[in-house]
């Protein structure tokens, strides 16, 4: 490689972690080490800031991303806490374990981090310097495996450079991570406590705890490579049908715009970007479709969106959302 990493991979120490910590209140990126593996992340909160890990890594599809808080306290301000939750957290936070929970009222966790869905992925990561990263941005961190889509995941500082390159400006480098796997996904929203994605707390660990759990069937059994885990997590739907590549528009329909210049005529309109930039249009899809679905127009009509960068994942999570039943599940 001809870039000059040693400006981008940081040492730990206190002068870089608050340098980073200001870099992600900013809204940018920074890759960090944690005990699974290194992530790429993003002030949570930031719909802009969350849309730039998607433009970084690459991702054909806006997968629902976990927050990395410091512990269950913080974790109590932005899902809805219960008593299984708390049971889980006092044995395995921090560590590698992942809890799905209801989104709290008021939850300042942005769509774009949980892909428009009512549940929040989050976890404390058992990292000195996450944590202290997570203390000195003072807000939570949405990570993804800091690597282009379809890579392995990195385990080490290196590795993110490879994978990522001037993607993300600043990389904290905290020595190789000591699991190497990514964490346990465990859904605490379904009837039953359900694991998502095996990863680095064993089910005979968290069955000690809470007793019998069960196993999504879109995960194979026996599987602990997982080739597509976002596939395992159900999609935000909206509830009226959806018209995709709309050029024009008729008076009961309700306009999602892009661009410059949409067509007149609906009931109501919002346009993702006006100025037709598709980081913006990411930071704005799910709040937007959910206002219009909000409304209940007999349809959402949808201007055509480039196939071309971000463009690719809007326009999945759009087909998805014109192919869905409503009913708010898809396979
Ligand atoms: O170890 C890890 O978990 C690493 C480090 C950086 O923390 N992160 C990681 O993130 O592996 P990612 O984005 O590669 O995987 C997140 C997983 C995906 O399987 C996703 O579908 C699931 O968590 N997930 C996130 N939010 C969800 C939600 N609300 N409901 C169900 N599944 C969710
Ligand atoms: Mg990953």
């Amino acid at each position: 490689m001809t870039v000059d990493l040693a400006t981008r991979i940081l040492k730990a120490d206190p002068s870089a972690i608050g340098a980073a910590g200001r870099c992600l209140a900013d809204g940018g990126l920074v890759a960090f080490p944690t005990e699974t593996v290194y992530g790429l992340g993003a002030d949570a909160t930031n719909e802009r800031a969350v849309a730039k890990i998607f433009e970084a890594k690459g991702r054909p599809k806006f997968n629902p991303l976990i927050s990395h808080v410091t512990g269950a306290e913080e974790a109590k301000r932005y899902v809805r806490w219960n008593p299984l939750a708390d049971m889980l957290a006092r044995k395995f936070w921090p560590g590698p374990l992942t809890l799905v929970l209801p989104r709290a009222k008021d939850s300042p966790i942005a769509l774009l981090t949980t892909a428009g869905l009512d549940t929040v992925a989050i976890r404390a990561p058992a990292h000195d310097m996450a944590q202290a990263l997570i203390k000195a941005a003072g807000r939570p961190i949405a990570a993804p495996s800091a690597n282009r889509s379809g890579a392995v995941s990195p385990t080490l500082a290196a590795h993110v450079a490879e994978s990522l390159g001037s993607r993300v400006k600043m990389i904290l480098d905290g020595g190789p991570c000591m699991i190497g796997v990514e964490s346990t996904v465990l859904d605490l929203t379904a009837e039953r406590p359900t694991l998502l994605r095996p990863g680095g707390a064993t089910r005979e660990a968290i069955e000690g705890v809470i007793g019998s759990i069960a196993v999504s069937d879109a995960l194979p059994s026996g599987d602990t490579a997982r080739k597509s885990p976002g596939q395992l997590a159900s999609h935000y739907a909206p509830g009226v049908p959806v018209r995709l590549g709309a050029t024009t528009v008729s008076s009961d329909e309700a306009l999602l715009a892009f661009g410059p210049s949409p067509p007149s005529g609906a009931r109501t309109i919002l346009n993702l970007s006006p100025a037709g930039d598709l980081t913006e249009a990411a930071a704005n899809l799910f709040a937007h479709l959910r206002e219009l679905d909000g409304q209940k127009p007999s349809r959402i009509a949808v201007m055509p969106i480039p196939e071309t960068g971000l463009g690719l994942a809007i326009n999945d999570r759009l087909r998805r959302a014109a192919t869905d039943d409503g009913s708010g599940r898809q396979g």
